[in-house]
């Protein structure tokens, strides 16, 4: 009886988990890369292609996120230590060169294939990086299809 609870718990709780990420706490990268847009979680690319967005922040796409070295190496040596890992796949592209849009990895095209193109494009969406749009808790790094609610 006791067994069967354990397993039964088990196997209720990995999926919800698999779409957790922990949100690691760092005051430079809270302040400056989640004015424009939220703090994304570092996970989901990874250290290669920090290490090419956080090379390029003067043309971030279409706009100037440069900041002061210090900073900047902050930052990127903090996305580096916390990148990647077991969920986040492959976020090169077919020739190897780093991504450096989470939108446009693997598992992000994957677990996104049933939105159609008329949906992303919706005035309270506009964006496949508006995250918060859709996910709820994103914040929290829970991307539980619980707390999905697609806008109208
Ligand atoms: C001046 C505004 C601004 C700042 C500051 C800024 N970003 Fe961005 N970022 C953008 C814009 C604009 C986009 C493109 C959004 C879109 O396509 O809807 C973007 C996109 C991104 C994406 C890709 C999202 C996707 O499509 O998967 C990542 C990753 C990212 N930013 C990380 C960062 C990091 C890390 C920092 C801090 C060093 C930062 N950004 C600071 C404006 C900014
Ligand atoms: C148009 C709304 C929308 C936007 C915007 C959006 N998502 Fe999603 N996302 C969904 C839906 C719907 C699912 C699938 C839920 C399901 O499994 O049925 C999903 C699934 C996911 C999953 C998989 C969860 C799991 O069950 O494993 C992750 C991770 C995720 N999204 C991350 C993101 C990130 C990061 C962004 C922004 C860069 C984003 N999403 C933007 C709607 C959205």
């Amino acid at each position: 009886m006791k067994r069967t609870l354990v397993l039964l718990l088990a196997a209720a709780s990995f999926p919800a988990l698999a779409d957790r990420y922990v949100v690691p706490k760092h005051a430079a990268f809270e302040e400056e890369c989640a004015s424009c847009h939220m703090a994304y979680p570092p996970q989901m690319l990874d250290a290669h292609s920090w290490q090419h967005l956080m090379n390029n922040l003067p043309k971030h796409f279409g706009t100037d996120a440069s900041l002061d070295e210090k900073r900047r190496v902050a930052i990127a040596d903090f996305l580096g230590k916390n990148a990647g890992g077991r969920k986040t796949g492959v976020t090169a592209d077919a020739k190897g060169n780093p991504l450096i849009r989470i939108t446009e990895t693997e598992r992000f095209v994957r677990k996104h294939r049933q939105i159609a193109d008329a949906v992303w494009q919706r005035p309270a969406i506009k964006s496949k990086a508006n995250c918060t749009a859709c996910h709820t808790t994103a914040a929290e790094g829970n991307y539980s299809d619980d707390n999905v609610r697609i806008p109208r």
